[in-house]
């Protein structure tokens, strides 16, 4: 879909059909009021009468629009000025755009930048309408023998109030798109079956991304260059499968300073948790093929960066391997040196997470990076605790943790921190090894982050556990993209600081 800027008046824009806000109160936008001048007033009259009350996230489609230059008018309901706040400006443009993918037209016209909301300036606004106009449009087809035939604008147009300041606006555009594509590869690939998305599945999609670009550099490491290393403890969770683990670290540099430390992503990539031994009950487990949304995120990110090649050195890696019972896999009681020389005993071999993350946690130390993140579907817990919108962020690092909150904010893809004290480790006591991979019922959110802590004490990390926000269940049953906007957020943040 292409986008571009628009600023002359959208009274005088010809268009299949121009989208705008409207209050409930019944008040428009200044372009809206143009539009309405133009038509004798025909959208005051429509909410006059009664027929648009301008609810948050209800429609209107007036299919002729005599004396403007758009075709059609589509109203659009903000709900209540002083209500207004970022998920509802997102939930009217989904509402938008959700209406102009019903009809058949070669482009619209979008006004809702002109909207007030509070705290957010024009190009915030358009940055989250292009990202939402690439997640709005998205289907996944990939696996229907005859995907329904929907016909979507080949074009959209945003109006831009300020033409002294066009660029800022391409700019918002830009990103947004490149965030809403980043997030639709995010979606593919957890949405992908478990017998498609394999750990080499994840490892082809991150070469064949890099390898559109020379700034990025791949290296694979199969299960003889990780045992070498000493991951036992990775290796371990991939023992029960048939497919082979593997660990997927992509390198970018986009510094001027090629030696600057890198920051670093790292993602959980389980392409199916059975649980192993420990094996899961049937009910829902088709949902576990989402257990690698943390990795898809990873490279929902490599994908924005990509497009929009922001000035930092960057390191992309992913940890991937499936968890399967059989009778080369891990049993309870199993016990590990993982490659930092600590042992583990596994007493529930669905805790497998942590067992991935651990290696390639003390794997990312050879890159002095300047901070790392993980982003990982870790804990059922995470869900008691925050629910389906707030994903659970732990960390070793104040500043670190405030910036991701930020971000997480700033992009309307809410994070929320929970205590890492060091109370928390006495429950990974245990008799055996050096520690166990579980920490009973209690916190089981922290202590699975407190597990992940012991292998990241040499550089600022962080921990993001998106057990409730990766994907949706349900009649709605499909991953979300998320954290690629916090993430992309985070980046360009100490991108803007470095400038
Ligand atoms: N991938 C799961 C966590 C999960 C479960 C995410 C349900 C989203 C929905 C993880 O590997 C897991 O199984 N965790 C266990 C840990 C427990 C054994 C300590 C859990 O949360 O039950
Ligand atoms: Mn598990
Ligand atoms: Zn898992």
């Amino acid at each position: 879909m292409n986008f571009k800027l628009v600023t002359q008046s959208p009274a005088l824009t010809e268009t299949a059909c121009v989208v705008l806000p409207v209050l409930q109160d019944g008040s428009l936008t200044p372009a809206g009021e143009g539009v309405d001048k133009a038509t004798e007033s025909l959208i005051h009259q429509i909410i006059e009468r009664g027929d648009f009350k301008a609810k948050l996230g209800k429609t209107f489609l007036i299919p002729f629009a005599p004396g403007a230059e758009a075709q059609r008018i589509l109203l659009v309901g903000m709900g209540e000025q002083d209500k207004l706040t970022e998920s509802k400006f997102r939930k009217a443009c989904q509402a938008a755009y959700s209406h102009l993918a019903e009809l058949s037209l070669h482009d619209a016209l979008l006004t809702l930048a002109d909207t007030p909301l509070k705290g957010r300036d024009s190009s915030w606004k358009l940055r989250l309408m292009a990202e939402v106009a690439e997640t709005s449009f998205y289907r996944f087809t990939e696996f229907k023998s005859k995907p329904a035939v929907e016909d979507f604008p080949e074009e959209l147009a945003f109006y831009w109030p300020d033409n002294q300041q066009s660029t800022e606006g391409e700019k918002a555009l830009t990103v947004g798109q490149a965030i809403g594509q980043g997030k639709n590869l995010a979606r593919t690939l957890g949405n992908r079956p478990g017998n498609v998305c394999t750990p080499i599945h994840l490892a082809e999609v991150a070469q064949e991304l890099a390898a559109k670009d020379s700034t990025f550099t791949t290296s694979i490491l199969d299960e003889e260059q990780m045992a070498a290393l000493g991951m036992n403890s990775l290796l371990s969770v991939g023992k029960g499968s048939a497919q082979p683990p593997r660990l997927i670290v992509v390198e970018y540099k986009g510094n001027k300073d090629s030696d600057a430390a890198p920051h670093l992503l790292l993602g959980k990539g389980i392409t199916f948790d059975t649980g192993g031994i420990s094996l899961k009950p049937g009910e829902g487990m088709d949902e576990m093929k989402f257990d690698m949304c943390g990795a898809a995120s990873v490279l929902g990110v490599l994908e924005v960066v990509r497009q929009i090649k922001p000035k930092l050195n960057l390191v992309f890696m992913i940890a991937a391997a499936e968890n399967m019972p059989s009778g080369n896999a891990s049993k309870p009681g199993d016990i590990y040196t993982t490659m930092s020389g600590k042992t583990v005993e596994v007493l529930n071999t669905d805790a497998e997470g942590r067992l991935v993350l651990c290696d390639a946690l003390t794997y990312a130390e050879r890159f002095k990076p300047a901070s790392v993140v993980d982003i990982a579907t870790l804990t059922g817990a995470c869900i008691i605790a925050l629910g389906h919108n707030i994903s659970a962020l732990l960390s070793n690092n104040d500043e670190l943790a405030a910036a991701l909150l930020k971000a997480g904010t700033n992009a309307n893809d809410p994070a929320w921190q929970l205590p890492l004290a060091e109370e928390f480790h006495e429950q990974l006591d245990s008799n055996f090894a050096d520690m166990q991979n579980i920490g009973g019922r209690p916190a089981g959110t922290i202590t699975a982050a407190a597990f992940l802590s012991r292998f990241a004490e040499n550089y600022p990390w962080a921990h993001l556990d998106i057990a409730g926000t990766a994907w949706h269940s349900g009649k709605q049953k499909g991953a979300t993209g998320r954290p690629v906007g916090l993430l992309v957020n985070y980046l360009l943040d100490i991108e803007a600081a470095n400038a």
